[in-house]
């Protein structure tokens, strides 16, 4: 079967990954549709099936463009200011990306003349905000605290009422801390694991670094390598348990941050020189996931931790050209 695939935010970290995965499937057509933004071209693979569309999903403008030169059987929506401290810094901005933006891609997509296999919209596990019972389960309360979170969580509930109200099939992913290459780490609000790769790096090449821990260490995340994230997306596109409904995306490990430094520190062989500073107002403890309802889809992660980093570090070290 040919399928054409949409993937809003496909030159980011987690998009470029996902249209990597689907571009291997050689009958499959895949539009990457991203501003730039935070993504860049270099992410985006060099595949004859992947073709690059550049523009705003925050543009209705764009996207009627972009609808009315394609028909989609699949969408991933990934475009998203994916940084917290930018949406506490900018409410309004990121609201127009973060939410106006998934309204204008769902009414284009209701629109189509094709009907839609599965429209995956990718949230994250910042819906649960700081409620402090664990694990996370999508019955878990939502309480999310940053315009962000609020963000995902409206779009979230657009995306399943456009499945129950008109009949859309589609899904919701709750990503939890997702690390792997390509990940940004030049910005301070970058993910922690992109800082601490960079750091690691640096050191690893014998210059002078070191990784900042903000508070004791002892905060407790589910880090998910990028491969097991896309894993996920694609059976959340595929299967028809998914629909309407939300499912967390996680490793199913829960590490603390020390415990990483710990696994870096093994890897490398060497220790990792550590700065520690007063832990960020608004930073949250604990936070991992159940990610049983998944499982039960098909899910199975891949990758562990050690893994994980194993194969971040690698790719990291190979040199530039
Ligand atoms: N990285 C994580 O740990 C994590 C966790 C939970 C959820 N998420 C979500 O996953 C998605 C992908 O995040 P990522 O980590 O790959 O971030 P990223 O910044 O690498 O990717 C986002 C992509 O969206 C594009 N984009 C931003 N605004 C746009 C706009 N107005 N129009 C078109 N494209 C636009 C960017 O250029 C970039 O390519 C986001 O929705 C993010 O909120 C990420």
């Amino acid at each position: 079967m040919k399928h054409t695939i949409l993937v809003t935010g496909g030159a980011g970290f987690i998009g470029s990954h996902l249209v990597e995965a689907l571009g291997n499937k050689k009958t499959n057509t895949i539009i990457v549709f991203d501003n730039l933004s935070t993504g860049s071209l270099a992410n985006i693979p060099n595949q004859e099936n992947v073709v690059f569309v550049e523009g705003n999903v925050h543009s209705e403008e764009d996207i009627a463009h972009l609808f009315s030169n394609f028909q989609f059987d699949y969408i991933y929506h990934l475009a998203a200011i994916a940084s917290v401290a930018e949406s506490v810094n900018h409410p309004l901005a990121t609201h127009q990306v973060n939410m106006d933006a998934t309204i204008y891609l769902l009414e284009a997509t209701r629109a189509q003349e094709k009907t839609v296999l599965k429209f995956v919209f990718a949230s994250s596990a910042a819906v649960y905000g700081a409620e402090p019972t664990l694990p996370k389960t999508e019955l878990s309360v939502i309480d999310p605290i940053t315009p962000y979170g609020i963000d995902k969580y409206a779009s979230e509930k657009y995306v399943t009422s456009y499945g129950r109200l008109y009949g859309l099939n589609v899904a919701v992913a709750r990503f939890f801390n997702v690390y792997g290459p390509r990940q940004n780490p030049s910005s301070p609000y970058s993910g922690v694991l992109s800082i601490l790769t960079e750091v690691a790096k640096q050191v690893k090449q014998g210059q002078e670094a070191s990784f900042h821990v903000f508070g004791d260490g002892e905060q407790v995340r589910d880090f998910v390598f990028v491969n097991d994230i896309v894993q996920g997306l694609m059976l959340l596109g595929t299967k028809s348990g998914s629909q309407a409904e939300a499912f967390n995306i996680g490793s199913g490990e829960k590490h603390t941050l020390r415990d990483i430094i710990t696994v870096y520190e093994t890897l490398l062989e060497t220790k990792i020189p550590l700065t520690y500073c007063e832990a960020r107002t608004g930073d949250i403890k604990y936070s991992y996931a159940s990610i049983e309802k998944i499982i039960q889809l098909g899910y199975k992660p891949t990758f562990t931790i050690h893994q994980g980093l194993e194969k971040y570090m690698a790719d990291a070290l190979v040199p530039m050209h």
